[in-house]
């Protein structure tokens, strides 16, 4: 059998319970739908440690339900040493999620690893970011999930077509 190489992506947010884990839901559905699940690999981590080993917030769970996500990753921290070696690509959420996980890499190969969501926008492209919607109301939260969806298409689409 031909073996097929695996692409690692990794979700990163600020706390692993709102965005980046709808991310992981959103995009791991259009893999299993675009039958890539071989060839692609979705995770998801946040930043801070203050969420670790809870469920995504319940508010992003039942705006995500009702689009038929089922999101329900468990949240862990990132971990320089650890990410950087087993993701491909780390796509995070925001400027902040960016200056922050870009300092912590260690050479120019795992600096190039780091890509922002708002790059692969399609619908909102001009827009620069997935906002954090942990502190706003239901609007902020469908927002967010309208931005990944569309940035979870673009980024498929990247992939399909060999331009990550
Ligand atoms: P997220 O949202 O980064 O999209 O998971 C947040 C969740 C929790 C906190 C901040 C942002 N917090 O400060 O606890």
């Amino acid at each position: 059998m031909k073996k097929v190489k695996t692409t690692k992506i990794e979700f990163i947010c600020l706390g692993n319970i709102c965005r980046s884990p709808a991310a992981d839901a959103i995009m791991k559905s259009r893999v299993a739908e675009a039958g890539l699940g071989d060839r692609l690999l979705v995770e998801s981590a946040g930043i801070g440690p203050w969420h670790v080993g809870q469920l995504p917030d319940k508010r992003m769970r039942r705006h995500g339900a009702a689009r038929g996500y089922n999101i329900n990753h468990i949240a862990r921290q990132f971990n320089a040493e650890y990410d950087f070696r087993e993701f491909d690509y780390i796509v995070v959420m925001d400027d902040d999620n960016y200056s922050y996980i870009r300092r912590q890499a260690r050479s120019d190969s795992e600096r190039k690893k780091v890509l922002r969501m708002a790059d692969f926008f399609e619908r909102y492209k001009g827009r620069e970011s997935v906002p954090d919607p942990y502190y706003g109301g239901d609007a902020d939260f469908e927002l967010a999930l309208d931005l990944i969806e569309d940035g979870c298409r673009g980024l498929l689409k990247a992939f399909a077509d060999n331009r990550l």
